[in-house]
């Protein structure tokens, strides 16, 4: 089975993605992750993430690994484990040039395609295209959003207990920015997949859009609640 969670960021989807893959007993694949170690092999070569053609090129070539239980995920690039490296600002913002790129976009979708394809159980993939481009026939598609204000701050706390000092009025501006990108870049913006089920999730907590996906999986699945 295939579950695509797709939304901005700040949304929940990594929370809930991973919430769902331990409950089914899929494989969780963080998406971003993925896009935030491309973004890194650019920088560790002193390429500018804008250079198309470069960075497509040192993608192309990048050993990018995700291993590990979903609350235990360790991203590896070419070997070196880079879990921590990728979480940064400087980071998310270079993923999201290194994203608009056709070419690093190509060689993403095929692997994210390879993996899920070959999990045993399935797979829930949480990004920005997977029910539009990665698997457009998903078993179920979400896509998950809630207003900027609420997402910057959810940002803003998940920053602040990891000891990253930031502001609420700088992690709004920061997410404005990024998703003004995602949503206007030309190859596979961010968009509400066909058939996509839209929750927006400012006005709720966790438990509550867990439960309302656990029934739509079910419902997907005929099953009884
Ligand atoms: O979800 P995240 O913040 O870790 O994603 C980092 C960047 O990667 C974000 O700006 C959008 C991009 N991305 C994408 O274009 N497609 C995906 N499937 C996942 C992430």
């Amino acid at each position: 089975m295939i579950v695509a969670i797709d939304g901005p960021s700040g949304a929940g989807k990594s929370t809930l993605g991973k919430m769902l893959a331990k409950r089914l007993g899929l494989l969780y694949l963080d998406t971003g992750a993925m896009y935030r170690a491309a973004a890194l092999s650019v920088k560790q070569m002193n390429v500018d993430p804008d250079d198309k053609d470069k960075a497509s090129r040192i993608v192309g070539e990048a050993k990018i690994e995700l291993t590990g239980e979903p609350d235990s995920m360790r991203v590896f690039l070419n070997g070196e484990d880079v879990a921590a490296e990728i979480r940064t600002l400087d980071m998310a913002q270079a993923a999201s040039i290194v994203s608009a790129n056709s070419g690093v976009r190509r060689v993403m979708v095929d692997q994210q395609r390879r993996i899920g394809e070959s999990a045993p159980n399935g797979c829930v993939l949480e990004g920005r295209d997977i029910g539009s481009v990665v698997f457009p026939n998903a078993d179920i598609k979400f896509f998950l959003t809630a207003k900027p204000e609420a997402r910057a701050q959810r940002r803003f706390e998940e920053d602040r207990a990891k000891g990253r000092i930031s502001t609420y009025e700088r992690t709004l501006s920061e997410i404005n920015e990024r998703d003004q990108r995602d949503v206007s870049r030309p190859d596979s913006p961010l968009t509400i997949a066909e058939n996509a089920v839209v929750i927006d999730t400012s006005e709720l907590d966790l438990t509550e859009v867990f439960e309302q996906m656990l029934d739509k999986i079910r419902e997907s699945r005929n099953e009884a609640p």
